[in-house]
């Protein structure tokens, strides 16, 4: 080899240490593997930065490209999805509910008179990332249909750049309520007791608030019976709660990754970054923000012992940006489902909610679950101490986690004990 080939070759294994080389806590099993996806991950963040700086692309569009790419290299690769349409059993359709994109799972029809449960699911990505088509959510959507009888509804709400909150939350409540109107649930021949709403991460977001808003709008006359939530989002005044403090620098959803999808989301600069991890929005001056509001998502109050450890709230005095005014949709809870009141909380329907120890979002979970249960909702609280954020996303070889498969095992397990 010559000097030039050693010298390359020295400069690429840096590059790849540096980028593979996240050390992960000791309770995470088959730790190479996420470090590999975790790479990946910031690989393709950087890629899509780097790009958005050379003025070559939007950062949003081109990591998608990125994802996509890779998601259908993994279906190509190992076969997994079946052309829509053919699967032996479960039927699919690309459709819209009231002009909203969504694909339909509808299981073999039983006998005459048979009914089935229905289910909404919306799907994660940060509110700018993902479809309900891809890969993995694909196969959950039809192992549901088949394995539980269910009519599963997929919606494909827009996203961040195209749209801003409170259109993605807007497109779900649409296809909700079309779901749920008698008509729908007759063509396909639904259990109006039996239908669901679920989601994972952003799409988590917009399932307990999509649950909020049907059980409160009497225009609605058949109601969720459950909610699943999958490591839900559902606050944006505190970023110190102790998961988002321990898992700051997480695989997969690092603190400033996740305040970056906010800001995003509620149309404010990125710039606002660094405030908003300082706790700087809620600050003490901020009159709108009574003890009652603080109280809703005050974790010292609602979480236990063990997850509170010796971790201390960041509490600050003053916010000399007007953060609250400039970005409304911060106490909206139409994007922050636990800021809701506990007699919206008591209407809601019964609640699983999955969260996982390394994750940020882990207390925003377990909060609501506490939350919903003091309002009189019974809760299942299924909680994975060597859990990590997107693990439900990771169930197929090569890039399949141990806790992901266990975790989609108990959801589906809850939903056919539940739904
Ligand atoms: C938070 O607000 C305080 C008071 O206005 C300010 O001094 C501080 O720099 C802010 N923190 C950040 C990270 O911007």
């Amino acid at each position: 080899m010559g000097l030039k080939a050693v010298v390359v070759t020295v400069l690429l294994a840096a590059a790849l240490s540096y980028y593979v080389y996240n050390p992960m806590p000791d309770a995470i099993q088959e730790p190479w593997k996420l470090m590999a996806v975790d790479a990946a991950f910031r690989t393709g963040v950087n890629l899509a930065a780097l790009k958005y700086h050379l003025g070559i692309d939007h950062y949003i569009t081109s990591f998608r490209r990125t994802m996509q790419g890779f998601d259908s290299t993994m279906v190509a690769l190992l076969g997994s999805r079946p052309p829509a349409g053919v699967v032996p059993g479960v039927k699919v359709s690309d459709i819209t509910f009231a002009g909203v994109p969504v694909r339909v799972y509808e299981p073999p029809a039983g006998g005459e008179g048979h009914l089935r449960r229905g289910l909404l699911y919306l799907h994660g990505g940060g509110w700018a990332f993902g479809s309900g088509k891809m890969g993995a959510y694909d196969k959950v959507g039809r192992m549901i249909s088949d394995e539980l009888n269910t009519v599963v509804v997929s919606v494909d709400y827009r996203l961040f750049p195209e749209v801003l909150f409170p259109e993605p939350f807007l497109d779900c409540a649409a296809a909700a309520k079309h779901f749920l109107s008698p008509e729908v649930l007759d063509k396909y021949a639904i259990d109006p007791e039996r239908v669901a709403v679920s989601g994972d991460s952003a799409g988590g977001n917009l399932a307990a608030a999509i649950a909020q808003e049907v059980a409160t709008d009497d225009s609605v006359p058949v109601k969720f019976s459950v909610q699943a939530l999958i490591y839900p989002v559902l606050q944006a005044l505190d970023f110190n709660t102790p998961s988002y403090v321990q898992n700051r620098n997480m695989a997969i959803l690092p603190r400033q990754v996740m305040v970056q999808f906010w800001l995003q989301y509620l149309g404010a600069d990125i710039s606002l970054q660094p405030q908003l991890i300082a706790n700087n929005h809620s600050a003490l001056q901020h009159s709108v923000l009574t003890p009652e509001l603080r109280s809703r998502l005050d974790w010292t109050s609602l979480l236990s012992q063990k997850f509170k450890k010796s971790y201390k709230p960041v509490v600050a005095e003053r916010d000399s940006h007007g953060l609250l005014k400039k970005i409304p949709g911060l106490l909206d809870v139409r994007s922050s489902p636990l800021l809701a009141g506990p007699e919206v909380l008591a209407k809601c329907p019964r609640a699983y909610i999955l969260t996982c120890e390394f994750d940020v979002l882990r207390d925003d979970g377990l909060m609501y679950a506490r939350r919903l249960k003091d309002a009189g909702v019974s809760v299942t609280s299924d909680y994975y101490e060597d859990g990590f954020h997107g693990c439900l996303s990771f169930t197929s070889w090569p890039l399949d986690f141990d806790v992901g498969k266990r975790a989609l095992r108990n959801y589906m397990t809850w939903l056919q004990n539940n739904l």
